[in-house]
């Protein structure tokens, strides 16, 4: 059972970001899923190697595209990212730690973010990256 579904309403228009943001979606779905069946501890090491993926690929692209652009909110919204990498590092370090117990807070948190990273702050380049015909 799927804890969110994408809905057209989501797409900001730029497919790269939007297959990207879709991604998040499904990552959360996969994590409340195999909670749902016992089996969070199990895919644990995906879940964070796919997290490390997503940084790596969505957060440069986003942050390409601001430079590209000067998009006049970048500092802002690096430090979100930035912000977000510190603590799925934190989350790593306690996992790799021995503290293999922590899906609900990090469920809690990738579902925050979602919500208002994804869903609110994200839609204020939409315009910005239209002027600018990025795609
Ligand atoms: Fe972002």
């Amino acid at each position: 059972m799927a804890l969110y579904e994408w809905k057209d309403v989501y797409n900001i228009g730029i497919d790269s970001i939007d297959a990207e943001h879709q991604g998040m979606l499904n990552l959360i779905n996969q994590l409340f899923d195999a909670m749902s069946h016992g089996k969070a501890k199990e895919i644990m090491v995906d879940i964070f190697s796919e997290l490390i993926n997503y940084i790596k690929l969505h957060f440069k692209r986003e942050e390409t595209f601001f430079t590209d652009t000067n998009f006049p909110e970048y500092i802002e919204h690096k430090l979100q990212h930035d912000l977000f990498i510190e603590k799925i590092n934190a989350f790593k370090t306690q996992f790799d730690d021995g503290k293999q117990n922590i899906s609900v807070e990090l469920i809690n948190f990738l579902t925050d973010w979602l919500i208002n990273h994804i869903f609110i702050m994200d839609r204020n380049y939409l315009n910005h990256f239209k002027k600018h015909g990025v795609n």
